[in-house]
């Protein structure tokens, strides 16, 4: 469907791909591992549920864990321009070796998450 919203073109199955080869890069990335728990499970789970709703599907984020507030779910973690950077390059790659995900659709969606990458920033350059 060319005309509904980003989740529909997506389609569910192909965005549960690109959250697990996303959490597989997040994983062995050298700046973004540190900070995140070793067992991804539930964090995948979470992200699955937030980006269904953010890209315009049933809110299953909202109606399971209340409203995400990000960037202060985000304060705990030490968020680098670098990781920022990072944690945009692992999306990169995962859409890119997403099989399903059309060029114009991939495109849209990082842009969209570049936007809420910036915003999660809350710390300087250089911080562990
Ligand atoms: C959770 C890091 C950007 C959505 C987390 C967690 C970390 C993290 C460490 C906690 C994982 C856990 O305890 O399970 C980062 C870094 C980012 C970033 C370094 C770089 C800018 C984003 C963006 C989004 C996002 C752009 C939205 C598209 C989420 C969600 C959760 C989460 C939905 C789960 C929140 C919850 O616990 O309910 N992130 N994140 N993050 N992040 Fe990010």
């Amino acid at each position: 469907n060319p005309g509904g919203s980003l989740y529909d073109r997506i389609g569910p199955d192909a965005l549960a791909a690109l959250v697990d080869r996303f959490y597989a890069l997040v994983a062995r990335d050298p700046l973004l591992s540190p900070i995140f728990p070793a067992d991804l499970t539930l964090t995948a789970e979470k992200q699955l549920a937030f980006l269904t709703g953010f890209l315009g599907g049933p809110p299953l984020y909202h109606e399971r864990f209340g409203h995400p507030r990000l960037r202060a779910r985000h304060l705990p973690f030490p968020i680098t321009p670098e990781r920022a950077q990072a944690w945009l390059a692992c999306m990169k790659a995962a859409l890119r070796d997403t099989p399903g995900v059309a060029p114009d659709d991939a495109r849209e969606l990082y842009a969209a998450l570049a936007r809420v990458a910036t915003h999660m920033v809350n710390a300087p350059s250089g911080v562990a």
